[in-house]
């Protein structure tokens, strides 16, 4: 078959594959390829067992993988082949040198560069997907466009906004897709072009453009908004436990006027997830390479305040615990960094699970989809953790359960049950506030939510 257009997107991970297999779904015109430099991964896209974990994504991909969506180990190949080249790899924060703990590392990015300048013959649309600060997009430009081929690269960002758990929702239906182009008349062509594919199923409304710098700045700043909420609601939960206030209430009453909104005022045990972090550390790190160090200090209070929410929570626990958690058998419900996703980067459960490890707690860890990450991300803890998926048969035997992802499906337990199988006196300290705490009072357990009072029996 001949296809309209050759996409390919460098990076099959949590972006990478379900914005590739929504673009080949919706457009059965174009060939969409999709590579990596991990076989292991690439094998998992092409098995009944994909990689990631995300509703609705198992159904697209089957239905056309082999069609018109292919996933693959040939990057110079699929470089080759195709016009358009979307850039999805990972860009974590620096663990070395300069910016060490703050700044993107952006080796995987910086060696993408130079592996299309090594493997392309002709000219190419390059789209930056991944989250990129400063300036990134001119550093791809410079080394691209030091080639002796008089090939043309035309580089473009278009930030991705999707939301891990609700990603297919969210790349059918978005609020908007982001363009940065050059405004130049080649500029203004490539992004054209970026839009023609996105004008296949979105409507022209929500298909916005900008210069690339405003472009790679928003999707920082988005996302620093949306941590910024958390942490803010984080802050009040604090207070509302000292004063016998209700984090809910107040919440909800705010969340009511249409000027602030509803959406992101749940008070919880702190966001995790690979970008929230990274990215306000990024913007912090930008900051203060501009010398604004006041507004790199207000960026940074907010990731201060989620690393203090999860401490509080730790503290909490050991507190209504008799001050002891040694020896003590704990299980935390839910591992993922929220629910409807297996993935467990910077999972609130990660920081708990190693401070209750230092208290010298047993720990039984449970959840539908994160257990494998989980126990990768544990495997230096042996000896302390066991995984099971059953929640009633990792509960049994237990001192207190944690709740610590939204899971819809521990709010709809038999907790009479639970209870039953557990030490007395039994603790639930729920971390999402996702459970009915007056229900679970009454059957016996001392209840320790977020941001409202404690309902205990003694
Ligand atoms: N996860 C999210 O919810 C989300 C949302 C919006 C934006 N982003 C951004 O998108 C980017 C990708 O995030 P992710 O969560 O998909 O990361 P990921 O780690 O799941 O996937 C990145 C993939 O890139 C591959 N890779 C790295 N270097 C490569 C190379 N040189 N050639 C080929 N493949 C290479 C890795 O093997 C990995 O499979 C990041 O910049 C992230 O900030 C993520």
């Amino acid at each position: 078959m001949n296809f309209k257009k050759n996409i390919l997107c460098i990076g099959a991970g949590y972006v990478g594959g379900p914005t590739m297999a929504m673009i080949a779904h919706k457009c059965p015109q174009y060939k969409v390829t999709v590579v990596d430099i991990n076989p292991v991964r690439i094998a998992e896209w092409n098995s009944d067992h994909l990689p990631i974990f995300e509703p609705g994504l198992d159904e697209i991909v089957k239905n056309i993988r082999g069609r018109n969506l292919f996933f693959s180990t040939e990057i110079e190949k699929g470089i080759q082949e195709a016009n358009i080249i979307f850039v999805s790899v990972n860009t974590p924060t620096k663990t070395f040198g300069a910016g060490n703990g703050m700044a993107a590392d952006l080796q995987y990015w910086e060696k993408t560069a130079r592996q299309i300048l090594k493997s392309a013959k002709s000219s190419k649309i390059i789209i930056e997907k991944s989250t990129l600060p400063v300036k990134t997009a001119q550093a791809m430009e410079r080394i691209l466009t030091h080639n002796h081929q008089k090939i043309h690269f035309d580089v473009l960002s278009n930030p991705e906004f999707l939301a891990e758990g609700t990603a297919i929702r969210d790349l059918e239906n978005p609020d908007r897709v982001l363009i940065g182009s050059h405004q130049t008349p080649d500029g203004i062509k490539a992004r054209d072009e970026l839009v023609e594919i996105y004008a296949n199923w979105i409507p022209p409304k929500n298909i916005i453009t900008s210069d690339i710098w405003s472009s790679e700045l928003s999707k920082l700043v988005s996302n620093a908004f949306l941590a910024q909420r958390i942490s803010s609601i984080n802050t009040i939960s604090a207070l509302c436990e000292k004063t016998d206030a209700n984090v809910t209430d107040v919440a909800r009453a705010v969340g009511m006027d249409h000027r602030i909104g509803n959406r992101f005022l749940n008070a919880s045990v702190g966001f995790g997830g690979s970008c929230f972090k990274k990215d306000i550390l990024n913007l912090v790190y930008l900051c203060r390479n501009y010398g604004l160090h006041e507004v790199a200090d207000y960026w940074q209070g907010v990731v201060n305040i989620n690393e203090y929410q999860k401490e509080r929570f730790v503290l909490n626990m050991l507190a209504a615990m008799f001050n002891t958690l040694a020896g003590k058998r704990i299980c935390l419900f839910g591992f993922a960094f929220k629910a409807d996703t297996g993935d467990t980067r910077e999972s609130p459960a990660f920081f708990i699970a190693n401070r209750l490890i230092e208290e010298k707690v047993e720990l039984v860890i449970t959840d539908p989809k994160a257990l494998k990450n989980a126990k990768n991300d544990l495997d230096e803890f042996k000896e302390e953790v066991s995984f099971v998926e059953d929640p009633y048969k990792a509960a049994s035997g237990c001192h207190a359960i944690a709740i610590l992802t939204e899971w819809v499906l521990y709010q709809n337990l038999d907790f009479e049950k639970i209870y039953r199988s557990m030490l007395k006196p039994a603790f639930i300290f729920d971390g999402r506030n996702i459970i009915d705490h007056q229900k679970v009072f009454e059957i016996g357990f001392n209840v320790y939510p977020v941001g409202k009072p404690s309902l205990t029996h003694f």
